[in-house]
């Protein structure tokens, strides 16, 4: 019997006589497992050297008494009080250099030594204690990692440690002012000791030394965490280990920490107040689901889905009944194994004092715990058969956190986002009923992508900023062998050190795959572009690329005002056995999903099926079966398509989904 839903459960905020009480609850609503103490480091060592692991030793065994195991998180994203008074140079540093104090979470540098020794100590204990718990299944290395970590952290450790990364790197100090090419604005170094993380100057920064500021902090950060999961390996060897990952966070490369985990986890919540994610939809939420799958190409965890309200300060909408479940239900059909609920119950006290679960303040099971009760008793039969199910993806979407980094660094239109760039692409796949996939599209260091392209007929690869001969030839190859390539604007501009290239017209060697050169563009500021695309009329955004295209190549949409009117915007052309599609702008979300719709269609890339807006159809597979999911994400009934040959195994109606329904069908 594999584990299918859980809680995150707080114990340590609750008196132990309630506990109880909850296990009860927790098993009545066929929870099977909780995930806790990522944040108990002071119950668990409240003096320096002196661990008290029995307060969880209790909660671990009363809920195993009901069935329920543990997931325990590393306590690193807590460092106590205690520490931070006897050593304050653990506390970050921030790009104005000024300490981060304590009284929120991740008040820590992970580059900091003595830091260092208190967290292997602390797993190290911890791991030792619970080697040989049949109830404890497995590890979550800290929480959240990168969260609240943005500007941070740059006190003298961080520097010393970038020093040496970049001598590592670099080799000599000649060949980083050479990459680098400090001769501008005469930042040339004598050594490495001199050189500063990227603290705020009085103007501008160079962008390579950010480059690699990124990378340094992204490779910290990974550090940090393989610090951790050796220690858990070697003592316990029979429990797995994960982390939560947040979707399109962007601060540690999400494939690189893959590798070190035994799956991925996902924090899941599709409706946040403003402040926390302005704009959120179930497709955001579906590209979420798909990047964390990519992340390690297999079925992942959910470790914290939304179960109520959210917000710190200020609160989001409630979620409507069905909703909860609805989005259960989505996770689910992208891949998770298992959905563990944020959280058991809403606290009285601290910052999150709003951030609801699926208990209210009085601890009453009430609406949300008899939605999700309900929800668990439907999927939770049919869970152990979809095991390690995913769904199978012939477009892919290109992803390097490089790219992302350099993009971010100077996005040129101050609306340019890289990765918001690969969601609207997502979307416009998504809205067909398309599943895609996000394919590593190289390393954070610059290196190859180890993805296999040719397992895609369609790949869209954005903003391909940084590019190198080795990457150019990949390309290339993909293309011959009979691929649908998508390059965009901004494609080939700068090395691999982020330097802008001067060789070749844009998009550099790619222009014969691409049957074209870009000698000039406009970044359109203040104002959009109209664009003819199939004789229609569409809007454009951010960019103009002005295309010279080759004798053998189509256009495909052109320009329809500006000075440029009448050229080509969007071109094809034939190469080897494939085709390069060149898209020299942002194409609005209408344009997008016409230019995605005709390119699969010519792909042999075939939706899973029609269906209404609001209605959103997946289909997941692993050896023994597939499934296909048709979820409603309005309080409205809608209609899609059942596909042939298959066989309803939750729902009534096939074809009528009531108001955020969940229909599976099976075959
Ligand atoms: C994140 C964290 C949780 C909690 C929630 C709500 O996902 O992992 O600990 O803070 O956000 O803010
Ligand atoms: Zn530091």
């Amino acid at each position: 019997m594999n584990i299918h839903f859980g809680a995150d459960y707080y114990p340590e905020h609750w008196p132990e006589e309630r506990w109880e009480t909850d296990a009860r609850l927790m098993q009545e609503m066929g929870l099977q497992v909780v995930r806790m103490a990522e944040f108990s480091w002071h119950k668990l060592e409240p003096e320096d050297g002196r661990f008290d692991f029995t307060w969880l030793d209790r909660a671990i065994a009363l809920l195993g008494k009901y069935g329920i195991k543990t997931v325990i998180g590393t306590p690193s994203a807590a460092p106590p009080a205690w520490m931070i008074a006897a050593h304050p140079e653990i506390l970050p540093t921030d790009r104005e250099g000024r300490t981060r104090g304590f009284g929120g979470r991740h008040h820590d540098c992970q580059s900091n030594e003595v830091y260092r020794a208190y967290v292997r100590r602390m797993v190290t204990e911890e791991a030792e204690h619970y080697r040989d718990d049949p109830n404890v299944i497995g590890w979550q290395i800290d929480n959240e990692l990168g969260n609240s970590h943005g500007d941070l952290c740059h006190c003298e450790s961080c520097r010393r440690a970038f020093g040496k990364w970049l001598q590592k790197k670099y080799g000599s100090v000649d060949a980083l002012n050479r990459a680098w090419g400090t001769a501008f604005w005469s930042q040339e170094y004598n050594s490495f000791d001199e050189i500063p993380t990227p603290r705020i100057t009085v103007c501008g920064e160079n962008p390579s030394q950010m480059l690699d500021w990124n990378c340094f902090h992204s490779d910290l950060i990974l550090d940090f965490a393989s610090m951790q999961a050796e220690i858990l390996r070697r003592i316990c060897p029979g429990k797995f280990i994960t982390h939560n990952f947040m979707g399109f966070s962007e601060l540690v490369d999400y494939y690189d920490l893959a590798e070190r985990l035994d799956f991925v986890s996902h924090d899941q919540y599709p409706c946040l107040p403003d402040e926390f994610s302005p704009s959120r939809s179930e497709a955001g939420a579906a590209a979420a689901l798909d990047v964390v799958r990519s992340f390690k190409e297999r079925s992942y965890w959910i470790m914290e889905q939304q179960s109520g309200i959210t917000g710190w300060q200020t609160m989001s909408r409630a979620p409507e009944p069905g909703q909860l479940s609805a989005w259960t239900m989505q996770s689910i059909a992208h891949g998770a194994d298992c959905v563990v609920f944020f959280r058991w119950r809403v606290y009285r006290y601290g910052t999150e004092q709003y951030w609801h679960g699926i208990l209210p303040h009085s601890g009453t099971p009430g609406r949300r715990y008899e939605e999700l009760r309900d929800c668990i008793k439907s999927a939770g039969p049919l869970m152990d058969r979809m095991q390690g199910a995913v769904p199978r993806a012939q477009a892919g979407i290109l992803y390097s956190f490089r790219q992302n980094y350099a993009i971010t660094i100077q996005p040129q239109h101050p609306q340019l986002s890289y990765t918001g760039q690969l969601q609207a692409w997502h979307r416009a796949l998504y809205g067909q009923n398309i599943p895609v996939d996000f394919v590593q599209g190289g390393t954070v260091h610059g290196d190859l992508p180890h993805a296999d392209f040719s397992r895609y007929r369609l790949l869209i690869a954005p903003l391909q900023y940084l590019m190198t001969p080795a990457m150019e030839e990949l390309f290339t190859a993909y293309v011959k062998n009979g691929g649908t390539l998508v390059l965009t604007m901004r494609t080939g501009v700068k090395d691999e050190n982020n330097v802008c290239m001067t060789d070749r017209e844009l998009p550099g060697r790619l222009s014969e795959a691409a049957g074209l050169e870009v000698r000039d563009y406009d970044c359109l500021r203040g104002t959009d572009v109209k664009v003819t695309f199939e004789g229609k009329a569409y809007t454009a955004v951010k960019w103009a690329d002005l295309i010279t295209p080759s004798e053998d190549t189509e256009v495909l949409a052109e320009y329809a005002g500006g000075w440029y009117a009448g050229t080509p915007c969007i071109t094809s052309h034939r190469f080897g056995k494939g085709t390069c599609v060149y898209v020299g702008t942002e194409p609005g979300p209408e344009l997008m999903e016409a230019l995605t719709a005709k390119l699969c269609a010519e792909a042999g890339i075939l939706p899973l099926a029609k269906s209404d807006r609001g209605v959103e159809l997946m289909q997941k597979e692993n050896a023994s079966g597939s499934w296909l999911f048709a979820i409603n994400f309005t309080g409205e009934t809608k209609h899609f398509e059942v596909p042939a040959g298959r066989t309803m195994i939750l729902g009534s109606a096939a074809d009528t989904l009531g108001p955020y329904e969940t229909q599976i069908f099976e075959g």
